[in-house]
């Protein structure tokens, strides 16, 4: 089963309005690319970051999960949605930023397909483009799968999630969601997410050749590390093509 297939009709109603994360982008495009008219989400999932970022800018997403992209036409229906591997997707356009959030880099599992994502980046930004993602860190997942599974209750249904480290740095998000359909009648969707730790060294290490640091913060607003909850980057791409 492809992740995200039932998960995506909970989706929003587990994880909320995204508005701190789309008040951060905002404020990183305002900052470093006050003129930037388009851009591109990688994993855009059910399109809440694409629909907080406004209709000012040309939007652009692309995710794996059908199920996702039906949430995201739903709710961005101006944006330009498509069916496609961050990894490997190749598009007719380039874009004045590329953001990836929410972890979704972490979804790829393998460092080789890290590597693969930031040269479809570099290939898709325009001269002087933003490339902005966020990280679980290495710290964070390990410190998520020595905690007690996390309980939430969410319009009458149940979630139960918790984050198993067997195979570090590969860890893996089990998720049971327990839908209420009647009275005592409930429905168990239960999916197994795969995320890769990848230390922020590395990450730096890799994109160096081709992108420039502008800014990185952790949720505090310190320098992230590998202990830090969430590392978020800001990379200028240093040659691009003209959009
Ligand atoms: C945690 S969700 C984040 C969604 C969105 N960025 C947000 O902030 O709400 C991760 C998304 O990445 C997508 N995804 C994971 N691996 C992918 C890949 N290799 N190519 C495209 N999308 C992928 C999933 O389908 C899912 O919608």
């Amino acid at each position: 089963m492809a992740s995200y297939e039932t998960l995506a009709q909970f989706y929003d109603a587990v994880n909320g309005e995204p508005r701190e994360r789309i008040r951060q982008l905002l404020d990183f495009i305002a900052r470093y690319h006050p003129r930037a008219e388009s851009v591109l989400e990688l994993g855009c999932g059910t399109g809440a970051i694409l629909a907080g970022l406004g209709s000012g800018l040309s939007l652009t997403g692309i995710d794996l999960s059908d199920e996702m992209l039906a949430h995201a036409r739903h709710r961005c229906p101006s944006a330009r949605l498509i069916h496609g591997d961050i990894t490997s997707f190749s598009l007719d356009d380039t874009f004045d930023v590329v953001v990836c959030v929410f972890d979704t880099l972490n979804h790829v599992t393998t460092f080789e397909g890290w590597l693969s994502t930031f040269e479809r980046v570099h290939e898709h930004l325009n001269v002087g483009g933003l490339f902005i993602f966020d990280v679980n860190t290495v710290g964070r997942l390990r410190e998520l799968s020595e905690m007690a599974p996390w309980v939430h209750d969410f319009e009458g249904h149940t979630l139960i999630m918790e984050v198993e480290l067997d195979d570090e740095p590969l860890a893996t998000w089990d998720i049971r969601i327990f839908e209420q359909r009647g009275a005592r009648e409930y429905v168990l969707h239960h999916e197994r997410i795969a995320e890769l730790g990848v230390p922020l060294g590395d990450i730096k290490r890799a994109l160096a050749p081709q992108f420039t640091l502008l800014d990185e913060t952790d949720t505090q607003g310190d320098a992230p590390t590998d202990e830090s909850s969430r590392a978020l980057f800001v990379f200028r791409v240093v040659e691009g093509r003209d959009g």
